[in-house]
Parts: structure tokens; sequence; C-alpha cells
């Protein structure tokens, strides 16, 4: 069992203050829509083994001591679902605490994790509704630890999606803190799951294999590590169905409860950056981080699906407009996004946006900025206001791809399992109210 306590969490990033400031904001207007919910959560009856639950009133009586939630996940291949999780758990609190479990528990409990830890670290950190960030969370809750988040980290709720949780030997993996009455469930996020995305991405590297070798029979190393004796398995259909088609049903009240809702204040300096945001990943992070510090403002333009597949063939993007959208607007670095960016940056929203600079990184799945032709930035590039960033991490939508299917066989089968689960949810499925 891994020991969360002994790692203190990462400093934290520069804008985060004033982040914070606009996530309580968001979080104070969204606490009259759950506190219905919370009133529900907050009887807690029966048996306190613990003696917990009046050691929290005790202390709560007195003073105006901020509500600390905590959530724990693995958060691997992180998704706008995440990322509501978190902003409803944020919701249920004044302080939100994430523990992100450790890789050897991922992979002693379901198979490898596509993403480390530090780039899982990372992906969580840059949640605009994250405080704190615990590494090495163990995969189910345990007594001692349960108590190290109440003593050591000041925990007031742990917070859990209302899929049930089971430990390997079938109790409540959150019984404990039930009982201790010091348990607060959240909605789970519809049309959206990892299992979901795994699906999709070994799905468009099957059909891009198939619709290429009709065309030639020139197979890119990522199509032969993939076919290698494996189709059969995947034409089976089963193991698939249920993943081809997103589920995610897009509601305009969900874009509101992700956004800032706040312009540039006056004399703000304008960063603009664009691009496909497929399957949000930590180099992503960083790039809008490295952007955001050169101004005031980070305006971040969405190439819209047809733009996308366009320049990095049909079965691009993996993760639909709305969707990318989402998982952008979640991260703390970013201000404001233009949902549907044309390709080329022209002179006419650089004027409508008052853009100061606009800028691309170096790690990049097309070199188009680089190009004489059909530069899609030749026009900032004649102002004088185009920037190259030095990229932080090596990492791009292909990058996750070919983690998935280099381990494509772990994935199967973690995912008819997870399938299997997901399957049994919905059809057990029932109304829950909440945001
Ligand atoms: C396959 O594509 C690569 C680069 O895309 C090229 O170098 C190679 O010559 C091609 N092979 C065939 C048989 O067309
Ligand atoms: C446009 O941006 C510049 C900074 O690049 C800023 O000085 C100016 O005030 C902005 N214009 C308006 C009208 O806000």
């Amino acid at each position: 069992m891994s020991d969360p306590g002994g790692s203190p969490p990462p400093p934290p990033p520069p804008s985060q203050n004033k982040d914070r400031l606009i996530a309580t904001c968001l979080a104070g207007g969204l606490v009259i829509g759950v506190s219905a919910l919370l009133g529900l959560y907050l009887s807690g009856s029966g048996t306190d083994p613990l003696g917990l639950g009046s050691r929290l009133r005790r202390r709560r009586k007195g003073g105006r001591r901020p509500v600390r939630v905590y959530m724990d996940g693995c958060f691997d291949m992180m998704h706008y679902g995440h990322c509501n999780a978190l902003r409803q758990a944020r919701a249920l609190g004044d302080q939100l605490v994430v523990g992100v479990v450790s890789d050897d528990e991922i992979i002693a409990n379901k198979g490898p994790p596509v993403t480390p830890l530090s780039e899982r670290m990372i992906m969580v950190h840059a949640v605009k509704w994250v405080d704190e960030v615990i590494p090495d969370a163990p995969y189910a809750i345990t007594e001692d630890f349960m108590r190290k988040l109440f003593d050591e980290y000041k925990i007031d709720y742990i917070i859990h999606g209302d899929d049930p949780c089971v430990l390997p030997d079938g109790t409540d993996a959150y019984a404990l803190a039930k009982k201790a009455g010091r348990y607060k469930q959240i909605k789970r996020t519809e049309g959206v799951s990892s299992t979901d995305i795994v699906g999709r991405m070994l799905l468009c590297v099957r059909e891009r294999s198939v619709s290429d070798t009709h065309k030639n029979q020139n197979h890119s190393s990522l199509q032969r590590q993939f076919s290698h004796g494996h189709s059969q398995k995947i034409d089976d259909g089963g193991s698939c169905s249920g993943t081809r088609v997103s589920h995610f049903l897009p509601t305009s009240r969900r874009i509101v409860q992700f956004s800032n809702g706040k312009g540039p204040g006056p004399d703000a300096r304008i960063i603009y950056i664009a691009g496909a945001f497929d399957l949000f990943h930590a180099g992503h992070v960083e790039i809008l981080r490295l952007a955001r510090g050169l101004g005031d403002f980070l305006l971040v333009g969405i190439h819209t699906d047809q733009t996308v597949s366009a320049s990095r063939g049909a079965h691009r993007p993996i993760m639909n407009l709305h969707e990318r959208s989402l998982s952008v607007l979640a991260c703390r670095y970013v201000d404001e996004v233009i949902i549907g960016a044309p390709w080329e940056v022209s002179k006419d929203m650089i004027t409508t946006f008052n853009i100061s600079l606009v800028v691309h990184g170096t790690i990049s799945e097309s070199n188009d900025f680089q190009k004489d032709e059909g530069n899609p930035y030749a026009v900032p590039i004649g102002m004088g206001i185009f920037k190259v960033l030095e990229s932080p991490l090596d990492i791009t939508t292909t990058t996750i791809i070919r983690r998935i299917v280099a381990n494509h066989e772990a994935f199967l089968k973690r995912n008819e399992k997870k399938a299997e689960s997901e399957r049994r949810y919905y059809e057990g499925k029932g109304y829950v109210s909440g945001d």
C-alpha cells in the first residue's frame, strides 16, 4: 500500500490564485443549485465507529474554516467527464483535494495506465476546480488512508459518483465514510467514459487500417502494430459494441458551467492559440500554461471536426468539437474558447478579439506553421505578432493513440470488463437529480 501523505502536493501553478478566485465565484453560483442535493446527503444517520461525525460538528460550530472535500481517481486519459465530476465535487465544499492513484496501484488493479502518474498529475492540477493534489492515492480507500484524510488533510467529506464502487471482497469502498456521515455523492457525467474513448481509438485505428489498405498497400507502423494478427478479435464486434458512437448529449448549460463567464479586462494583453486539442493531454496543458504566461487573457481557438479531419484524416478527431471544447474550458490556463475556429488566423479575427500575440507550439501534429505556401499564420506573421513556443512535453494526440495501440490487448481486456460493469450500470440506472 502506498503512502500518499509522504509526498507533498506540488507547488501551485503561477496563475492559481487568480483562478481560485474565478473557481470560487463559479462554485458560488452553483451552490444554490446543489444545496438541495446537499441536504440529502448530510444526514449522517446510523453508527459512527470512528467518532468523526461529532468531531466535525464541533469544529464547524465555532469557526468559518473552509469545508474541504476529497475525491480520488485514476484520471487516466482524462476527459471532460472527469472534469465535470471535479466541478461537482468542488461545489460541495470550499476547497477540493484530489487523490491521484499511483501507477503501481492501477497496474495491480486494472492493468497499465495510458498516462503515467507525472502526466496525470499535470492534468488534474490543471483543472480549474482543483485546489490540491495528492499523488499516489490508494486504489480503494482504506480505513488508514481515510483517517489520514480526515486528520492530516483536514478533509470534511469524501465525494464519489453515483456508480457503485465495490472492493475486491464485495463490500462498499465508501462504507466507512458513509457510516461516519462524511460521504457525499455526485451525479455521474453522462455520455463519456475512458472505456468509450479507448473504444473510439481502437476503432479509429482499425478503420484507418482497413481504408488505407484499400487505397494502397503501405501500412504505417501504427497500423502494422495494430493489425498484427489481432484484427479478427476486433472484428467480432462484441468487444467494440457500444463504444463506436459518442453518447455525449451536449447542453448549453454544461458550457456555461465550464466557462469563466468573463471577457478580458481593460488593456488586457490577449494571446491566441489554435488547434484540435483532441484527446486533451499533458502536452496541451503545458503549452497552454506557457501561452497564458505571455499575457493576461488566453483565447483558444478549437478547430471544427471538418477542419481536423481535413488535416489529420477521416478518423480524426476522436473527440468531437463539443467534447474538445469542454476539456479545454476546464483548464485553468484558459480564459475563453472559440468553438469552431477557422484554420487561418485572419486580420478580421485579430481585430475582433484584439489579439496581441498568436502562438504555436513546436510539438504538433502538423508543421503548417512553418510553410511558405498556405501557412494558416501568414497574417499574424506578416504583422509581426506570431511566436513559436518551445513545447515543454513531447506528447501529441498520436502519442496517446500509439500508447493505446501498443497495449491494445490489455486495453481490450480491460475494456471488456469495464464495458460489462458499465452495461450493468446503465441497465439499473435511474434518474438522479443534480448538476
Ligand atoms: C510507405 O510510406 C513511406 C513514407 O510514408 C515511404 O517512405 C515508403 O516508400 C512507402 N512504401 C511503399 C511501398 O509505398
Ligand atoms: C487591445 O490590446 C492592447 C494590448 O495589446 C491594449 O493595450 C488595448 O487597450 C486593447 N484595446 C482595448 C480596446 O481594450
